[in-house]
């Protein structure tokens, strides 16, 4: 753990000393000068454990820089530098789905159209994306690119310098990323019962024992830095429910996020990709683990009954509003059969296609880039924004997220389409 004891337990006493000696000589030069250049930042690490237990400046970014000129010598340590001194947290983290969060960003077809600013740069996706520990490959891409920063997922959570528990202990330290357009986990979690008690609780309304249950108290419990949910990003999973109608509109949806032939009804190469970054249950144990391990939580503060019927309607909402969207990638698979829309360039199939997002409709920055018919845009925002917040809304508690953002929503944009398709169909003689 602390850097001193493995030194000691390392090598000879004298040389020990020599090492902590010249360890300590670094860090003061660095300190000395950047107290002058980067006060603020000192500061940072001089209230946080590091400082209490000698970890400096030197100990995560080398030694090799020691000028004004060559600051790009200073080592930008990535997560296998934590790993040194917490195995445990790093071993944790890399078995979660934070793990995933650069790589599935970069297995999505939106990715390579956007701005690199909003990527690499860290403010689009890339800023809540840089997540994971990154691939030799990975790297050399970013370097070749001529980034250098962003090699770090540690201090999404504990922010640096101060790398700080406490502040990861927060549910604002997940608010950054988890809000928004198609996740606004903090919006809906903020605004339930269990947030406004979590608030009381802060400002004194309720005893510091009143039980307020944080993102932490559900999705990382005891510690964990592995996180993962049973039902996941997209909502979808394997198998098929029993009920019929329910298999086929899964399958419908399926087969717009390109995971299965619209023709065929086989799977496609996409499905090897959702696979790879683990982006859905596939079978009905690793479902029911994840459920079970949140039923157990729920049962902290709940009766078990009591909490199972709640996940339970969850589960029968996301089929309800699964036929709502079934009906809607049906009504314009219907346009680009009948050739009333023509399909995009880096769509998989002649069919609908989710996961391009909303990236071109003629006004895009990249004027190259096929244009994509607004009914299509509908359908994308019915997904991505609405559908995830009928669901996310119902699991979150939270009332209005899941009826007025969510499900009336989503009964809005069918009508849309519906009406959308006829005047198309109209306007081509076609009706
Ligand atoms: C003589 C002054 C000086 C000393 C000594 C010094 N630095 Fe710096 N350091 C700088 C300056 C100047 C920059 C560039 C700041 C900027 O771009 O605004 C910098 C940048 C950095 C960066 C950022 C690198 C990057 O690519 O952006 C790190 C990390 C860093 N220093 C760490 C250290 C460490 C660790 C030490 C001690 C081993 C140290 N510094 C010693 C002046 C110094
Ligand atoms: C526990 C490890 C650790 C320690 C100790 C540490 N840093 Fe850092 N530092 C980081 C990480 C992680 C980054 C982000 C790297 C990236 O973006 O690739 C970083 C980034 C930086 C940067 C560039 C980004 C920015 O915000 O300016 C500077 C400059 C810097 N550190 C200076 C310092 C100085 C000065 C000290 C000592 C007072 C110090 N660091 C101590 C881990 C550390
Ligand atoms: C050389 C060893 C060493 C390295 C490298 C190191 N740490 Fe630490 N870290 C420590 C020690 C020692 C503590 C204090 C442990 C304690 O109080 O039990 C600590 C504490 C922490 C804490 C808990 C702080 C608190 O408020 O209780 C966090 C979070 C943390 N480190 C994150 C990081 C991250 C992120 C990195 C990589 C950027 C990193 N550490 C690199 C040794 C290290
Ligand atoms: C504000 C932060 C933020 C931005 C910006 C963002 N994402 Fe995400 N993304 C997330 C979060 C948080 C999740 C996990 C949400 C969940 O499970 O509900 C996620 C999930 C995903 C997933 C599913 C991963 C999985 O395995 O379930 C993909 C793919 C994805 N995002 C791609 C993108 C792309 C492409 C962009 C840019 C066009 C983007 N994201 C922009 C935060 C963001
Ligand atoms: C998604 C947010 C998040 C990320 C990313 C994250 N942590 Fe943490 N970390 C936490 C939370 C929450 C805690 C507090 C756990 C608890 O309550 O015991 C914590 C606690 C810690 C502690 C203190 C352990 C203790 O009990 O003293 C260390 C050390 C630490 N994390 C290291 C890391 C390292 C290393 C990484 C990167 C591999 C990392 N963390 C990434 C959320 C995060
Ligand atoms: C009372 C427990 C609880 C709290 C508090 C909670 N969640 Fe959740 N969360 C759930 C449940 C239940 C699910 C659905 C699990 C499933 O798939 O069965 C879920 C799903 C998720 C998912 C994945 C599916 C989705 O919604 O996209 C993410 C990401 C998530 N929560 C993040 C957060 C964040 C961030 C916070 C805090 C702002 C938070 N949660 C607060 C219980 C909770
Ligand atoms: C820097 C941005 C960022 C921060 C901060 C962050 N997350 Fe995430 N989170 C993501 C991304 C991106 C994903 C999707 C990863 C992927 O591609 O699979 C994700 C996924 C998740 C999931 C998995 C959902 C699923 O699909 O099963 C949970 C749960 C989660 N985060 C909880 C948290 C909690 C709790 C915190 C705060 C302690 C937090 N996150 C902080 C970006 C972030
Ligand atoms: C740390 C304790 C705690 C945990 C864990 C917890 N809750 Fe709660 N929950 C509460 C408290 C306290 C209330 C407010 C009093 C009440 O309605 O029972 C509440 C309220 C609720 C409500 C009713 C909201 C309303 O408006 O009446 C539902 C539904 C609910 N929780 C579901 C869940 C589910 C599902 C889980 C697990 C995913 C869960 N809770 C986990 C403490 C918790």
């Amino acid at each position: 753990m602390n850097k001193m004891r493995n030194v000691f337990a390392g090598v000879g006493g004298a040389l020990a000393v020599l090492l902590i000696t010249t360890g300590a000589m670094a860090a003061d030069s660095c300190i000395d000068c950047h107290t002058k250049i980067s006060p603020g930042q000192v500061q940072d690490w001089k209230v946080s454990k590091h400082a209490e237990n000698d970890v400096s400046c030197s100990e995560c970014h080398g030694t090799k820089h020691q000028t004004a000129e060559d600051y790009k010598l200073a080592v930008l340590p990535d997560e296998a530098k934590c790993k040194e001194c917490h195995q445990e947290q790093y071993d944790s983290f890399a078995k979660g789905k934070h793990n995933f969060g650069w790589t599935s960003l970069n297995a999505i077809p939106a990715t390579h159209m956007a701005p690199d600013e909003l990527i690499e740069g860290g403010r689009g996706c890339g800023g809540c994306h840089n997540m994971g520990i990154k691939t030799k490959a990975q790297k050399k891409e970013q370097r070749d690119k001529g980034y250098r920063y962003q090699n770090n997922s540690c201090d999404e959570c504990h922010t640096r310098h101060s790398f700080s528990k406490k502040e990861a202990q927060s549910p604002r330290a997940c608010q950054q990323c988890h809000m928004g357009y198609d996740h606004p986990q903090w919006e809906m979690w903020s605004s339930s019962k269990h947030g406004e008690r979590w608030f009381a609780k802060q400002n004194g309304d309720l005893p510091e024992g009143a039980a307020a249950p944080t993102c932490q108290t559900c999705h990382l419990p005891d510690g964990t830095h592995e996180n993962h949910t049973a039902w996941g990003f997209l909502g979808v999973r394997l198998p098929l429910p029993d009920d019929a109608q329910a298999a086929a509109d899964r399958v419908t949806i399926l087969k717009a996020l390109g995971v299965l032939d619209p023709k065929t009804g086989q799977p496609t190469p996409i499905l090897d990709a959702v696979k790879a970054v683990d982006m859905a249950r596939l079978d009905q144990q690793s479902w029911q683990k994840e459920r079970d391990k949140m039923l157990k939580i729920c049962s902290q503060c709940h009766s078990s009954a009591y909490a199972k019927e709640q996940l339970d309607m969850g589960d029968s909402i996301m089929m309800k509003a699964d036929r709502l969207m079934a009906e809607a990638i049906t009504t314009v698979a219907g346009l680009y059969e009948d050739g009333l829309i023509k399909k995009p360039a880096g769509y998989p199939a002649n069919y609908p296609f989710l996961l391009m997002f909303m990236h071109t409709n003629g006004t895009a920055w990249n004027k190259d880039l096929d244009k994509l018919s607004y009914i299509d845009q509908v359908l994308v925002q019915m997904y991505m924004k609405h559908r995830m917040r009928a669901y996310q809304g119902f699991f979150h508690v939270n009332p209005d997220y899941a009826y007025w953002y969510g499900w009336n929503e989503m009964t809005k944009d069918l009508g849309e389409i519906k009406e959308l398709a006829r005047v198309m169909r109209a306007t081509a003689g076609k009706e």
